[in-house]
């Protein structure tokens, strides 16, 4: 796959599934922005991913908070001047029952896995708009679908676990 040419922005790429993209898509000859809070793990896939001869530039940013997103596409803005591709990866669970969960925990989930995904969203697309292309995938979990079916306090569980996909489609 040629990707040359494209800024890919990947969050949560200091670890799982963002990681993982991030490898796959690093000999595609994309410029790939990874983004998580963790500097060294970045840095170190950074290095990886260039040492094959591909591009990565490494953002320390919270993603959970609008000043970390900001920060991040003013980065993209002022190297690449453009985005073709956000993957929104980023994310955490918080395996607790319902009955025993802490408020605190459900804000930072929803601040990270809802309102910092849209946020990102709303960043990309202000840059894709203009370009008339540009694609944003999602990283969430079945967990979530699960939730809105079922009426149990698993399924009740689950659903707070995985706020993506029924925040998003609410
Ligand atoms: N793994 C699975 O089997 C699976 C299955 C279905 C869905 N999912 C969903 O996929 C997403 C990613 O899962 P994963 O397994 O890759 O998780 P993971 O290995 O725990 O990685 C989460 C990533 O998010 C980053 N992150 C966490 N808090 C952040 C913040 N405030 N700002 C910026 N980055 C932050 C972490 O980096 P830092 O700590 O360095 O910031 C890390 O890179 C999650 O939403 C998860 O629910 C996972």
């Amino acid at each position: 796959m040629d990707l040359q040419g494209q800024v890919i922005l990947i969050t949560g790429a200091s670890s799982g599934i963002g990681m993982a993209a991030a490898r796959l898509l690093g000999p595609s000859k994309a410029d790939l922005v990874l983004a998580a809070r963790s500097e060294g793990r970045l840095r170190q896939l950074a290095q990886e991913i260039e040492a094959r001869g591909g591009s990565a530039l490494p953002v320390t940013a919270d993603f959970a908070r609008e000043e970390g997103i900001d920060r991040a596409f003013e980065v993209i803005r002022c190297t690449y001047g453009h985005l073709d591709v956000l993957v929104n990866s980023a994310g955490l669970g918080v395996y607790d029952l319902v009955r025993d969960g802490k408020t605190q925990d459900w804000r930072r989930m929803m601040d990270l896995n809802l309102f910092g995904l849209m946020y990102a969203g709303q960043q990309a697309l202000r840059l894709m708009l203009p370009q008339k292309r540009g694609h944003i995938i999602n990283v969430s979990s079945v967990a979530g679908g699960l939730g809105r079916v079922r009426g149990d306090e698993v399924g009740r569980e689950w659903l707070q676990r995985h706020p993506t996909p029924g925040g998003l489609q609410g």
